[in-house]
């Protein structure tokens, strides 16, 4: 991995010779300004999609391409809150790259192994850059809202009703392990995202959708009930998803649930949205120790795996979102925002270019601790500072002009573009290639066996 060779270089360096640390003062914006474009630069190194063999949008390994999804949104609040462009054509071009050849965030080459989180992630990137009205790709690519459309379209189309009285299975193809595990992250993205298009559209089916998911959710307790809202990892499918759910809580579960409560909330005011936001805000409680943010499953073990060290990232753009849409909850949420960014700041004195952000942001100093994750997050709770200063989410009626299609994702081919890129033949092929990969893994079970 070129990174570690570079870093490793760069730590010498910095022993010689003494490098700047952030300064971060979040009444200033110019500073801020100053202090995120380092940051986003460091987020910007791990990126490889440009050089030669490598691939557009996709960040290399160890990180996982949903992460990449989530690395783009990051980059579109950098963008939003910080009025810097730098990004934006890389951003754009890889969001558009990635979506695949059906326009729907399977590519072809995810195809075997992606699993409906995965997919999703990529899904709510495209929301965002709808909803801040970052800049649409070209009139003969699918437009933002095309592409959410369709990720919501493919998904909801998985929805299953043979267990468990309904609910999306973790992974979208038999094959891989967590088939038979339903689990909150792709449920509550899709409850996200629903609720993110019924905002933006006004598409009463979307919130119907929205309200179906989180009902199922609760029925299955993947949330608990009562007043203290906690959610929960997921629940295998044995016995009808009766057994012990898994009781892990994640920064990014609690996000997807407490924002599309607030997204439903703006949209139609119904009392019993307001009330669950309101709950999510209280419970994500287990999220912070004096009001920092740390991904409480892991972190205090030390135990925080590469896709986990990214999720505060996707929790804390939601919570800016959350704070942005419902007035009466601002003070507790820019209260742990506050808090939280001071932190993250003090942590991103690492690494040879002296700006690399660490994991743990109770620590004094950076914690020696680095990579996406950390940088995503630790841009994210900068950027969000600003969130009471920039406009809330757009929709369609407020400014929101991304196009799209209801049958996204369902159609024969993409039909808000122009001309079409996709043939009947490129499909076909794919088809094929899907058919070889499952014949050969069918073989070489079958050789096992015997
Ligand atoms: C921000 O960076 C610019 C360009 O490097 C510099 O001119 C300016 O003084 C910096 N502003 C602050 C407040 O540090
Ligand atoms: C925008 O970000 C880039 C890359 O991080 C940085 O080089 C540039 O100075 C930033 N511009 C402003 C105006 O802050
Ligand atoms: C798929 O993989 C091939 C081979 O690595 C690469 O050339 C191509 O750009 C990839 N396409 C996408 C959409 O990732
Ligand atoms: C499975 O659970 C669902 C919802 O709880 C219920 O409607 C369905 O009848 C159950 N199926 C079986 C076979 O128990
Ligand atoms: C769109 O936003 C406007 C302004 O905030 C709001 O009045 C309207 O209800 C929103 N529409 C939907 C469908 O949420
Ligand atoms: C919302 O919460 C308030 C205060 O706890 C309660 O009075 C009201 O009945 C709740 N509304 C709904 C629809 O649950
Ligand atoms: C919470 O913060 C206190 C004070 O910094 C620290 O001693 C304690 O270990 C932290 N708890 C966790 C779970 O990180
Ligand atoms: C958060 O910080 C901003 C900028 O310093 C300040 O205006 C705001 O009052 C703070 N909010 C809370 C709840 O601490
Ligand atoms: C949407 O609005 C932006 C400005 O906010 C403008 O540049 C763009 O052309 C508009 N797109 C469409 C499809 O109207
Ligand atoms: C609303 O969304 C649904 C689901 O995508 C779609 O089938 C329907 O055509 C849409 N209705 C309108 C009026 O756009």
């Amino acid at each position: 991995m070129q990174f570690r060779k570079a870093w490793a270089v760069g730590f010498m360096l910095t022993c010689l010779s003494s490098t700047q640390a952030l300064d971060v003062d979040l009444d200033d914006y110019e500073t801020l300004q100053n202090a995120t474009a380092l940051v986003a630069k460091g987020l910007m190194d791990y990126y490889t999609g440009n050089q030669y063999g490598q691939t557009i949008g996709m960040f290399s390994w160890p990180y996982y391409w949903w992460e990449a999804g989530g690395a783009w949104n990051t980059l579109i609040d950098f963008w939003f809150y910080m009025k810097n462009d730098t990004y934006n054509s890389i951003v754009q071009q890889a969001l558009v790259y990635q979506s695949g050849e059906n326009h729907d965030y399977v590519p072809l080459n995810q195809s075997t192994t992606e699993g409906n989180d995965d997919q999703a992630f990529w899904g709510i990137a495209v929301l965002n850059a709808a909803e801040r009205k970052f800049p649409n790709p070209p009139s003969d690519e699918p437009q933002w809202l095309y592409l959410a459309q369709a990720v919501f379209n493919t998904m909801a189309a998985r929805w299953d009703s043979a267990t468990c009285g309904g609910g999306l299975r973790w992974q979208i193809f038999t094959w891989n392990s967590g088939y038979d595990y339903k689990n909150t992250v792709s449920n509550g993205a899709l409850f996200h995202i629903a609720a993110r298009l019924a905002h933006f559209t006004g598409n009463n089916t979307y919130a119907e959708w929205a309200e179906k998911v989180y009902n199922w959710m609760s029925d299955v307790k993947l949330i608990s009930s009562g007043d203290t809202k906690y959610v929960y990892d997921g629940v295998d499918i044995t016995n009808n998803c009766s057994g012990a759910v898994h009781k892990y809580q994640w920064t990014y579960n609690q996000g997807l649930l407490m924002s599309g409560c607030a997204y439903l909330y703006k949209t139609n005011g119904q009392e019993k949205w307001y009330n669950r936001t309101e709950d999510f805000v209280k419970s994500s409680n287990v999220f912070y120790n004096n009001s920092i943010l740390y991904e409480a499953t892991c972190q205090p073990y030390n135990s925080c795996n590469t896709d986990q060290r990214s999720f505060r990232a996707y929790f804390t753009t939601m919570l800016a979102a959350t704070a942005q849409l419902i007035p009466d909850l601002r003070d507790q949420i820019m209260g742990w925002i506050n808090t939280t960014a001071q932190a993250a700041a003090q942590s991103c004195v690492g690494g040879y270019d002296g700006h690399t952000c660490g994991l743990n942001w109770q620590a004094k100093g950076w914690d020696g601790k680095y990579g996406l994750g950390e940088q995503m997050s630790a841009l994210e709770a900068l950027v969000v500072t600003q969130a009471l200063k920039r406009p809330a989410p757009y929709n369609s009626t407020d400014g929101g002009n991304s196009t799209g299609n209801g049958a996204a994702g369902l159609e024969q081919a993409a039909t808000n573009l122009n001309p079409l890129h996709i043939t009947a033949g490129s499909r076909a092929g794919a088809g094929i290639i899907t058919c070889v990969v499952g014949i050969s893994i069918i073989a070489s079970l079958l050789w096992l066996i015997l």
